[in-house]
């Protein structure tokens, strides 16, 4: 592990979507990191109901790729991650959904800290696109695609937009 990691709040305002990547492999003790970073997200009643698919075969990559509308980040990344929700974990229905996003950001979050890029693109709540995850890869029936994250080293910089809008902040009313 790097001993020097970025600070939070610069890592939060840096995280961009990048979608083109370094032809530049990641080694996988950050992925392990990363997939740390993620089971360390809160969750309803702490149920963790996620799963993790990792995907470093470049050809298994850009077959994915195929099968998702806006998943151009996937042209150039060296790891794709599908992020999947567990029906029978969750503390309720529609519990997975909220809980797999946490589990994402911390994921996105991690990355940046460690000088990697990712891009998130959402499989839920394309009914046709789950269905066709879940038959492609024989998830189990209680085993939901919710996202796919593409990582690697970013090939391009984007600067840090400005999006605090003060209009949106409400004090003790609306
Ligand atoms: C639920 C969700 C679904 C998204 N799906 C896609 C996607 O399918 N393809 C893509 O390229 N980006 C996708 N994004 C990334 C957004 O386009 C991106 O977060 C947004 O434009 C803001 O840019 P930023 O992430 O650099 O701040 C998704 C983001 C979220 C949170």
């Amino acid at each position: 592990m790097e001993k020097n990691i970025k600070n939070t709040i610069d890592t939060i305002y840096d995280r961009r979507s990048i979608r083109k990547y370094l032809d530049k492999s990641v080694n996988p003790d950050l992925v392990q990191e990363i997939l740390r970073a993620a089971m360390f997200a809160p969750s309803g009643c702490n149920k963790q109901p996620w799963h993790f698919v990792v995907f470093d075969d470049k050809d298994k990559i850009l077959q994915i790729k195929d099968m998702h509308p806006y998943a151009s980040a996937l042209s150039t990344a060296p790891v794709c991650i599908m992020v999947c929700g567990d029906t029978q974990k969750e503390m309720a229905e529609g519990f997975y959904q909220v809980d797999c996003s946490a589990a994402i950001e911390n994921m996105l979050l991690a990355a940046n800290a460690l000088g990697l890029d990712t891009c998130w693109m959402g499989i839920y709540p394309w009914k046709d696109v789950m269905e066709n995850f879940s038959k492609t890869f024989a998830l189990p029936n209680n085993v939901k695609p919710f996202a796919l994250i593409s990582l690697g080293y970013a090939a391009m910089k984007v600067e840090r937009p400005k999006r605090n809008n003060e209009n949106l902040i409400h004090y003790n009313k609306w």
